[in-house]
């Protein structure tokens, strides 16, 4: 399984590009920190990468990626329903007995730091929790290509560090992991970076 990026490079309409001339690869086991300033175009990529946008030039080949997930920037889920059920959910639904759906979804959130969260409903959880919480769900459903837009962005200064080391946790055999961040310890706990300022279009690295 592969991602792999040729002279890839974006612009709106009659807008001027926002990166050109990006040739990566990005392969399971990896997760990718994609940065650059604010308006540099990292959501843009993203919705490349999920073949939402269609790039204006260059290409992206997707080879074996069948399940792509999102997280996005603002936690979403089930206002009522627990921490638990929120990743126990992603097994049961592939057919997972409950008993050991929950033995998994409790694995996962121990590994985030919320086994004490757990029976805890959606709507009682802090921000950074529930972010987290969006971390262990994206990576129970077990995605070919896992998505992150600024997992940090609206999170405080001590929340913003635990969402980080969490992503640090976050690397996983089958998935391709890329997390469009501002956030130096995010790109800290990353394993790559991609930096889309190398890529604007004056071409000027930086
Ligand atoms: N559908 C669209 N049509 C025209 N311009 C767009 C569209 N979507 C995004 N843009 C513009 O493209 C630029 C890049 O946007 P993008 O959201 O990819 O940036 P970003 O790097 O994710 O920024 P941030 O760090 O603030 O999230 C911005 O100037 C934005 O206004
Ligand atoms: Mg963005």
């Amino acid at each position: 399984m592969r991602v792999t990026t040729h002279a890839l490079g974006h612009a709106f309409d009659g807008l001027p590009s926002l990166f050109e001339g990006l040739s990566t690869t990005m392969e399971p086991g990896h997760v990718y920190a994609l940065t650059g300033p604010s308006g540099s175009g990292k959501s843009t990529l993203l919705g490349i990468l999920a073949g939402w946008i269609q790039p204006a030039m260059g290409s992206v080949r997707r080879e074996g990626v069948e399940k792509v997930g999102w997280i996005f920037q603002n936690p979403h889920g089930v206002a009522r329903r627990t921490a638990l059920d929120h990743v126990s959910y992603a097994y049961l639904v592939e057919g997972v007995p409950r008993a050991e759906a929950e033995e998994r979804g409790l694995t996962l959130l121990e590994r985030f730091g919320l086994l004490e969260s757990r029976a805890k409903q959606f709507r009682a959880l802090s921000g950074g929790e529930a972010q987290r919480l969006m971390l262990a769900r994206g990576i129970a459903t077990s995605p070919d290509l896992l998505l992150v837009d600024e997992p940090t962005a609206q999170l405080d200064l001590r929340t913003a560090a635990t969402a980080s080391e969490a992503l640090g946790k976050i690397a996983t055999a089958g998935t391709i992991i890329v997390v469009a961040t501002h956030d130096q310890r995010t790109k800290d706990a990353c394993t790559d970076v991609i930096d889309l300022s190398a890529f604007n279009a004056a071409g000027v690295a930086a």
